[in-house]
């Protein structure tokens, strides 16, 4: 059986960087994500062989499939970076960047510019193809960079021999905000043969079987909606409901635990944008936050968010 099972409605964690770190990959996998995606990577830092950048590439056990996200616009260090996974055992996919909006990103040519320039995006898509050892090759879109052009973009994904594009329903124009539009991701996937993941805005169980009605496609990407809520992997597979404080309480400490060794005492700062959204909606969330926020100790922190999240008896 092939690695992403295209007929059975596969569940993708969308690349955040910043946030799908390995320990966080790692909570999602628990909850039945199908596919988990690293965040970008550039592909110049891993064409240079950057020490940081092979940690950025790391896994956890439980990911499988894997796929590694390069973004870059040269194609001859868009295939040393390739060259260089080849060595690299463990990944099943490599994905091009095509939607990042960021001006840092755009002004080298790469990310959600390359929607500007089609034939060059097929370049850096076939240079991917051509020279990956991988069992996936693939591109995360936008519907275009100012005008809407779905069907094109995802046209010449697929003339560069990508297995499946995923695309995020705005412009890059439109954003992190602007409406999504998942007609224009319907039509984009009535446009090719290869499979598509829609992404944009799916935040529960409802909203996923609403975009898969709506856009018609094998899978659906989820990355906002993931993060403070991990286990909504499981919820939309099975249609269960919000989980129990408890689980919430272990899922927290193992996320916090993964951090640490994978970040060692650093991961105590870098987890803290993840306890904001998790503690959204608890009684004295904003106190919890101004105190973590000041806790640099990895046996104070942890102490304090064991205390904050473990669930309170009714006579407690
Ligand atoms: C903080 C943040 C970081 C992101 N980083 C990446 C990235 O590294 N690569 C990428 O293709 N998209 C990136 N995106 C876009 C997401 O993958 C996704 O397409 C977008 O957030 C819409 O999906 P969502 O509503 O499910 O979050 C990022 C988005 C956010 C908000």
């Amino acid at each position: 059986m092939s690695l992403i099972d295209f007929s059975a409605c596969p569940l993708a964690l969308a690349p955040l960087a910043g946030f799908t770190d390995l320990p966080f990959r790692h909570v999602v996998k628990r909850f039945g994500a199908d596919v988990t995606v690293s965040e970008m990577i550039s592909a110049n830092a891993l064409a240079y062989r950057s020490k940081k950048t092979f940690k950025m590439l790391e896994k956890s056990p439980l990911e499988t499939p894997y796929i590694v996200q390069l973004a870059g616009s040269d194609v001859r260090m868009m295939e040393e970076a390739v060259r260089s996974l080849n060595d690299s055992e463990g990944i099943d996919g490599i994905d091009l960047n095509c939607g990042c909006p960021v001006p840092k990103v755009v002004s080298q040519s790469a990310g959600s510019s390359l929607l500007l320039d089609l034939p060059h995006l097929e370049r850096l898509v076939g240079c991917i193809k051509k020279h990956s050892n991988k069992t996936y090759t693939s591109a995360k879109v936008r519907l275009g960079f100012s005008e809407k052009i779905p069907a094109q973009v995802a046209k010449a994904v697929e003339n560069a021999g990508a297995d499946f594009i995923s695309i995020h329903g705005r412009t890059r124009s439109g954003g992190y905000h602007a409406p999504v539009d998942y007609a224009a991701i319907a039509s984009a996937k009535e446009a090719v043969r290869i499979p598509v993941f829609a992404n944009g805005d799916i935040k529960d169980a409802q909203g996923a079987l609403h975009v898969k009605e709506l856009t018609g496609c094998e899978g659906l990407m989820i990355g906002r909606g993931a993060v403070g809520s991990p286990w909504i992997f499981h919820q939309i597979k099975h249609h269960s409901l919000e989980p129990e404080p408890a689980l919430v309480h272990a899922v927290i400490m193992e996320h916090f635990d993964a951090m640490l060794t994978f970040y060692q005492e650093k991961g105590v700062s870098i987890f803290r944008k993840h306890l904001h959204t998790y503690s959204k909606g608890y009684p004295e969330a904003s106190t919890f936050r101004d105190t973590i926020n000041r806790i640099e100790d990895p046996a104070e922190a942890r102490a304090y968010i064991d205390a904050f999240f473990t669930p309170k008896s009714p006579t407690s």
